[in-house]
């Protein structure tokens, strides 16, 4: 039986490729990648096309790239052959995601949210590993599923024995999606 997500992100990735494949790697990324180390282990989770672990993969970093639309992994796969980067990619539902203990230097974390993940990402941090994380913020519409959205506050609770390098949450008058961001480390 199909995964209802997969087909969900599968149909999104096929009707709006285009702008998939144009998109540029996040700001919070690009605005922080300095403070990381030079070489590591990364994992995107749910990457998608994997903008944002093709940009550590040229980087020097070894990236694996996890997500439940393998149409969005095939077209990542894509992506990485014509740069010359190296990236690995395996299909996987983050809703029962288990990860090896203290593998990966880096964990990339954008606009998705699965609670149950968080777990897995402390443990899969090396000690001293980075967590960049940003997702979609709660605005109290009644149409919102609360599954996908952070409470004001939520994130940064969650890592809070983390080492803080960055937290901002937008304005909820702002815009109409605003987010949460973490940049920290876990502690070494
Ligand atoms: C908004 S896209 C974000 C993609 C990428 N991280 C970015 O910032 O462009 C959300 C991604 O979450 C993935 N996703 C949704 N449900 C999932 C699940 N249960 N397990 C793994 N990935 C999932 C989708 O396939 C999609 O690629």
């Amino acid at each position: 039986m199909p995964h209802p997500d997969a087909e969900r992100w599968n149909a999104r990735y096929a009707a709006d490729l285009e702008n998939w494949l144009a998109q540029t790697p996040r700001q919070l990324l690009r605005e922080h990648a300095q403070l990381l180390p030079k070489r590591g282990i990364a994992l995107d989770a749910a990457a998608g096309v994997a903008t944002n672990g093709l940009y550590l993969a040229g980087r020097g970093y070894r990236v694996i790239a996890l997500d439940i639309s393998e149409y969005g992994l095939k077209l990542a796969r894509q992506r990485a052959r014509k740069r010359s980067l190296q990236l690995d990619a395996a299909v996987c539902d983050l809703k029962k995601l288990w990860l090896p203990k203290e593998y990966f230097d880096v964990i990339l974390n954008f606009h998705f949210l699965e609670r149950a993940a968080f777990e897995s990402y402390r443990r899969a941090l090396k000690p001293g590993g980075w967590l960049i994380f940003e997702t979609f913020l709660q605005r109290g519409e009644a149409a919102e599923n609360l599954d996908y959205y952070l409470e004001p506050g939520e994130l940064r609770q969650a890592f809070e024995d983390f080492e803080i390098f960055y937290w901002h949450e937008q304005d909820l008058s702002e815009r109409k999606r605003v987010t949460a961001q973490l940049v920290a480390r876990k502690p070494g």
